[in-house]
């Protein structure tokens, strides 16, 4: 396994190492769980070579949000990559200035407009054109053939499908499962601030999110009352949202695909989940 810092390390290296190979790109922010891993598994099966970003990237923080606390673990996050099978085909690219990705004076903003009004978009003013424009620098540096991310954040994997839809990108996505704890929360970098009865606390967002699917499927209606019912008794619930799973709009005669998703401010951390399934 190969570790790179710098933008003209990483040029060097595509020269040399990476030339002629497929690549896969796994972006990240790092603090590696067992959910990145499986992309980074994922993508040594499908790609020659895979590349993992891990970029904790200011752009896409709020002013109050958790840039400063968020955790940095780069020696941990090499010694699990390392220990995968096939780690000598993966290229570790962990920029230590953000100069890396944004050079001085850089000053340009990539926005996928429609998407990102919405569910996490309605709450985090911005973060979505931070995630927009990191990944296309990282998928322009990295010069990957596929790139692969988490169904966890599934808003985002369907506004950077259509950023590279619209901006004709030569990339292939692919959505990989959501990884849990055996309570059913999803894993998360986040997960580390939660105490014990916290944790404990949050496997009631997946069963809510398995809840409104299971009456959904019974009866409509009932499944958005309930929905209802459920974000005026629990204020803690950031949003609820039963919606069309291609289009994040209303569940409508064409849908064949609902995502149930989530989010619920357990404490200060703020924790999303989904579920998709088709109809
Ligand atoms: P980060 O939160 O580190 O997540 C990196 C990738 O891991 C994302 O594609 C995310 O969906 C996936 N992931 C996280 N938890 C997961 C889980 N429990 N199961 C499956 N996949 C999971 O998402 C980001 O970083 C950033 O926004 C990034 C895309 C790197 C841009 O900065």
């Amino acid at each position: 396994m190969k570790l790179v810092t710098t933008r003209s390390e990483l040029s060097k290296i595509q020269e040399t190492g990476l030339k002629n190979n497929t690549i896969g790109l796994v972006p990240t922010m790092g603090n590696l769980h067992q959910g990145h891993l499986e992309l980074v598994k994922r993508s040594l099966q499908r790609t020659q070579k895979t590349m993992v970003t891990i970029f904790v990237n200011p752009k896409q923080f709020g002013p109050n949000e958790d840039f400063e606390k968020y955790p940095r673990t780069l020696e941990a996050d090499l010694l699990k990559l390392k220990e995968l099978d096939g780690a000598d085909n993966i290229v570790v690219f962990a920029p230590q200035s953000t100069l890396e990705i944004y050079p001085e004076g850089f000053n340009t903003t990539i926005e996928v407009q429609g998407l990102d009004n919405l569910l996490c978009g309605a709450n985090r003013p911005g973060h979505f054109k931070g995630v927009t424009t990191v990944v296309y620098q990282l998928f322009k540096l990295s010069g990957a053939d596929m790139a692969f991310f988490g169904q966890k954040d599934f808003q985002q994997f369907k506004i950077i499908e259509k950023m590279v839809h619209d901006l004709s990108l030569e990339i292939e996505l692919e959505m990989c499962p959501i990884i849990r704890e055996p309570s059913g929360l999803a894993l998360s970098s986040r997960n580390q601030y939660l105490s014990s009865s916290e944790r404990e606390e949050a496997r009631l967002i997946k069963e809510t999110l398995d809840h409104l699917k299971e009456l959904f499927l019974e009866n409509r209606e009932k499944a958005l009352k309930k929905r209802e019912d459920i974000l005026f008794h629990e204020p803690r619930w950031q949003y609820l949202e039963v919606l069309d799973g291609s289009h994040l709009t209303e569940v409508s005669a064409k849908t064949n695909q609902v995502v149930v998703a989530g989010a619920f401010l357990m404490g200060d951390t703020r924790l999303i989940d989904n579920i998709l399934f088709d109809l």
